[in-house]
């Protein structure tokens, strides 16, 4: 648990005192307290002050925020600041800046700008990370470290291409092996030196952002980049522990982010942190499935919601404000779903740059009568009267959902059998179906332990990686149900078909071979005919995207194909497979279907919703438990107040402070937490 130094909820976010004169840190502070705010970020994007130059550094400002927001009960999550780095390291220093995908190299300007082979980045990041650790390391207000901002994006430069040659080696040893494994006797690219080997870009084999003539040296690069990236974070994190052993460290990742493998980056965090930043019309159920990867990627530990806007972006095409009570409503959806802070960007509204229209705690006008500042102080009261309640409660699911970026990378970058399947709306279906259901999931990567749970759903999992299929085998040999679709068990993951027949590995669990695959234009459908009523899944019902020609190899079919001249082939298929049974899903069903059919898989595992009926619509609901107590979230994003069925059993309304059974209100856009 992270919040041991202040047990509570924490509220905050992230705090930049550099861009204003000492009167205004003044009112910072009155206005902290109104708002009941714990904690600040602080010194996020501020190398260039710190270190004007390369061999002076000035802490003065920093130190002074450290002191006085600690005096006035404020507590500090320090950011080490490589986020940016300054002018002057880019003038002297140019191999700092990137290489773009286009292959130009860039000058100074923006942020996340550094690339992250760059020995004179890693040597600058790691000697401020170690400067601010052996600096602060006993300052009673520092809570946690906040390593760098944001990390992302690829570079393409000479030091790259030199250490992308190295990990290489290392993951293949010989060029025979390279070879073999990007299958480059296509097209004639046998390497036979690894000089020869550049990397892919717009220069070489790649254009228009995901297209690539050879698959596995672009996977390959993500690869890289991912863990080139990391080993930044790696760094800086062993100069912090060096000094501050006992002092957690994060970095704020983002979600569904394409471009780094956060399982992989989870394993070295000590708690993830990830910044949410729906707009108005992200699905609810695509925010619930964000927080329920982020917790996944530490196999369900809580984490910290390090950045939301009290109300508007402005990087969107169209930066709708939060209605009333939706601030608040998406925080506790952040709490209910495995969080331990809420926090946001920014707390006070910069007047300069690109950020000038982000929302902020405290906003341009600078006083604390507007709704935004109100609506922050109700729910700092509030998370404080929450206390340590909530805090490191773990949820329960028994359904997993399984998430993973190297296959998600390897969809994207394949030529063919269509442009139209997106791989995290696929597993969205999955996921919105449950949701519905009020039946809580877990993310899960593909390395987690399946044996917790009773159903793994594996949407397209077009990559099966070493030993996947073995442990998915025998996890339904014992007794669990496994689902995935067409598309799937097609590669290894070096994106090699795996011959003898789709789907590969994953062909005698599921017991079907698909012969070929069908691309859909978008306006065009199949339909899945039920060849019996399976209780309530009967009749017929749309699919499209890809249409897998399966036969059945000992599965028992139970849908077809209605069209087409595949008409009567299976679609939809089961194989029993010892103790369990392994579902095939030859298409991209609609909902209707997706609802029946994980609403009898979940009945046949006896795995319930979390009310006695399905919550009206609009009502998500989310359980936490801890110490023997269960804390049930009913969460009403519709703007009408909504009666919700909780049972019998009273329950304690830990905000209203009441005891109630039976039918309860939630309020529009309001929050009920239950006890029991
Ligand atoms: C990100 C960054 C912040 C800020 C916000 C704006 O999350 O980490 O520095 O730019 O976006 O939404
Ligand atoms: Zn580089």
């Amino acid at each position: 648990m992270i919040n041991q130094k202040l047990p509570k909820i924490w509220y905050g976010g992230d705090y930049n005192p550099e861009q204003w004169d000492r009167e205004i840190w003044k009112e910072d502070e009155r206005m902290f307290k109104l708002a009941g705010i714990d904690v600040a970020t602080v010194n996020v994007f501020s190398w260039a002050l710190t270190q004007p130059d390369e061999d002076t550094y000035d802490f003065s400002v920093l130190d002074e925020t450290m002191d006085r927001l600690y005096k006035e009960g404020v507590y500090i999550c320090l950011a080490t600041s490589t986020g940016a780095h300054p002018a002057w390291m880019a003038r002297k220093y140019p191999d700092v800046l990137r290489v773009d995908v286009q292959g130009r190299k860039r000058k100074f300007g923006g942020r996340h700008n550094s690339c992250p082979n760059s020995p004179s980045y890693r040597k600058f990041s790691v000697q401020i990370a170690a400067k601010l650790a052996e600096r602060y390391k006993d300052h009673p207000g520092l809570l946690i470290w906040h390593v760098s901002n944001e990390y992302g994006g690829y570079c393409y430069c000479e030091n790259c291409a030199a250490g992308f040659r190295t990990w290489l080696k290392e993951r293949y040893g010989t060029l025979d092996a390279l070879n073999k494994a990007w299958n480059t006797r296509f097209w004639g690219h046998t390497f036979y030196d690894w000089d020869e080997i550049v990397v892919p870009n717009e220069l070489s084999e790649e254009w228009g952002g995901n297209r690539t003539n050879f698959q596995g040296i672009s996977l390959d690069y993500r690869r890289f980049m991912s863990y080139s990236l990391l080993e930044c974070y790696k760094l800086e994190q062993a100069a912090l522990k060096k000094h501050t052993p006992d002092i957690p460290v994060t970095t704020n990742l983002m979600g569904f982010y394409p471009e780094l493998d956060y399982f992989e980056w989870a394993k070295h965090m000590d708690i993830v942190s990830w910044d949410n930043y729906p707009s108005l019309n992200t699905p609810v159920s695509f925010t619930a499935m964000t927080h329920d990867l982020m917790r996944g990627l530490k196999s369900g530990d809580p984490f910290m919601l390090m950045e939301q806007t009290p109300s508007q972006q402005n990087w969107q095409p169209y930066n709708s404000l939060k209605r009333p009570g939706v601030m608040r409503l998406w925080s506790y959806q952040a709490v209910a779903r495995g969080a331990d802070t809420v926090m946001f960007f920014q707390l006070r509204r910069s007047v300069g740059a690109c950020e000038k229209y982000h929302g902020a705690v405290i906003e341009h006008v600078g006083h604390e009568h507007t709704r935004v500042f109100r609506e922050c102080a109700e729910l700092g009261q509030e998370l404080q009267s929450l206390s340590d309640k909530l805090l490191d409660a773990r949820t329960q699911a028994r359904v997993a959902i399984v998430y993973d970026w190297e296959n998600r990378w390897a969809l994207e970058l394949s030529s063919g059998p269509t442009i139209a399947l997106n791989y995290v709306n696929e597993v969205h279906k999955y996921y919105d179906a449950l949701f519905k259901m009020n039946v809580e999931a877990d993310m899960v990567s593909v390395e987690e332990d399946f044996s917790k749970y009773d159903i793994v759903i594996a949407p397209v999992l077009y990559m099966v990686k070493p030993g996947f299929a073995n442990r998915a085998e025998q996890f339904v040999s014992a007794g669990g149900t496994f689902v995935t679709t067409f598309f799937s068990g097609i590669v290894n993951e070096n994106d090699l078909v795996t011959t003898g027949g789709y789907p590969g590995e994953l062909r005698s669990l599921l017991g079907i071979w698909a012969e070929e695959i069908d691309a859909l234009f978008p306006d065009q459908k199949n339909e899945i005919v039920m060849k019996q009523d399976w209780n309530g899944l009967s009749g017929t019902y749309e699919c499209g995207v890809l249409c897998d020609l399966i036969h059945s190899e000992g599965a028992e079919v139970l849908a077809e194909y209605g069209q087409d001249f595949y008409q009567g082939m299976p679609v939809l298929t089961r194989n029993r497979y010892g103790a369990g049974k392994a579902y095939y899903v030859a298409s991209s069903p609609d909902e209707a279907f997706m609802e029946s059919f994980l609403a009898n898989l979940c009945e046949e595992k006896g795995i319930k919703g979390l009310l006695p009926e399905r919550a009206p619509e609009g009502v998500e609901t989310a359980r936490r438990v801890k110490d023997g107590k269960e804390y049930l979230f009913l969460l009403n994003h519709s703007a009408e107040a909504a009666e919700v069925n909780i049972g019998d059993n009273p329950r304690q309304d830990l905000l209203a402070h009441s005891s109630v059974s039976g039918s309860v209100t939630v309020p529009g856009r309001g929050v009920v937490i239950l006890e029991s």
